[in-house]
């Protein structure tokens, strides 16, 4: 597994500067987010969470019975508790998150509130190869709870990659999934660059991280939060723009920026129904349901293998 220093190193002595969204989230960077989950132009959480609400009984069903539910990059952990308790005799719950300290502090009181179930939140890279950190018993209702529209930080083919591998390595039988919807342009980019300026904030945490944690010196001030909206990609790009020439030194090593060059640190793409079940095809799932709001927000999956 690579470093943030050696991610970084690389990421920015690339032409075109890139970093994963990944590093958003430490501590701080999940408190930022679980913020933005909360302000009125971030409209994929509360869609999501209604879809969730008005649909837990049929969701409950098709999860079935002694389920285990894996939730990799599960965050603020407030989706599942939806539906959790309408679930027949859960066995386990296995929060995941790369933010390691904070999944493990939010899952503190969530214990508390489902006594009967194995709760055990675990630190996880799930863009890397590494081991899983708990035993799989192949023999289980195994089910992976991914929302947020996580799936959207993917480029395609690494999507079609991580789902294909929660079949192989996660041994799952079954998905639910959000995924985030096409709509009119101005709704999704200020979904990403709220009034407030939050999402700034949280992107530029990146930023952050690297002066706290690899002894940068950078002038949060010298970039400038961009969100736009790719076309041909159907997806929300963030990125940080340098508002002057400055230099990043790590390690040694010094990293020129040049006024209003672009470091590109998320991606979030949109699907239609369609599009979206042809990434769970190409992956080897099926999806048997998929539940959407109203307005056509937002859309939550049900896959199988169909079987
Ligand atoms: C868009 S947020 C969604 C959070 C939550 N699932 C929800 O629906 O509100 C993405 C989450 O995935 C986590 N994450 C991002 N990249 C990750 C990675 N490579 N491995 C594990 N967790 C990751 C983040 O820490 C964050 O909690």
């Amino acid at each position: 597994m690579k470093s943030f220093l050696q991610e970084v190193s690389f990421g920015l002595s690339k032409k075109n500067k890139k970093l994963s969204s990944k590093w958003f989230y430490d501590f701080k960077g999940s408190k930022l987010f679980e913020q933005i989950t909360k302000l009125k132009e971030y409209y994929p959480a509360r869609t999501e969470r209604k879809i969730l609400k008005d649909n837990k009984i049929e969701i409950a069903n098709k999860i079935g019975k002694g389920a285990v539910l894996i939730e990799p990059g599960a965050g603020d952990i407030k989706k599942i508790e939806i539906f959790l308790s309408s679930l027949d005799k859960p066995k386990k719950y296995i929060p995941l998150d790369i933010s390691e300290d904070y999944i493990i502090k939010i899952s503190q009181s969530f214990k508390k509130k489902f006594p009967k179930v194995a709760i055990t939140p675990k630190g996880y890279d799930f863009s890397g190869s590494d081991k899983l950190p708990f035993k799989i018993n192949s023999s289980e209702n195994i089910i992976i709870f991914f929302p947020g529209s996580t799936i959207g930080n993917f480029e395609k083919k690494d999507a079609v990659k991580f789902l294909k591998m929660l079949k192989m390595k996660f041994k799952a039988k079954k998905i639910i999934i959000g995924a985030d919807l096409i709509k009119d342009i101005p709704t999704l980019i200020s979904a990403y660059n709220d009034k407030k300026g939050v999402t700034a904030k949280f992107n530029k945490n990146i930023l952050q991280r690297m002066n706290t944690e690899l002894g940068t010196n950078i002038n949060l001030n010298f970039y400038q939060h961009l969100a736009i909206y790719n076309k041909s990609k159907k997806r929300i790009e963030m990125r940080l723009k340098a508002k002057k020439n400055n230099n990043i030194r790590i390690n040694g090593s010094k990293y020129s920026i040049k006024k209003n060059e672009e470091i590109h640190t998320e991606n979030s793409h949109k699907y239609t129904i369609k599009s979206f079940r042809n990434l769970a095809n190409e992956a080897g799932w099926k999806v048997k349901k998929t539940w959407v709001d109203d307005k056509k927000l937002f859309s939550v999956h049900f896959l199988d293998l169909g079987l």
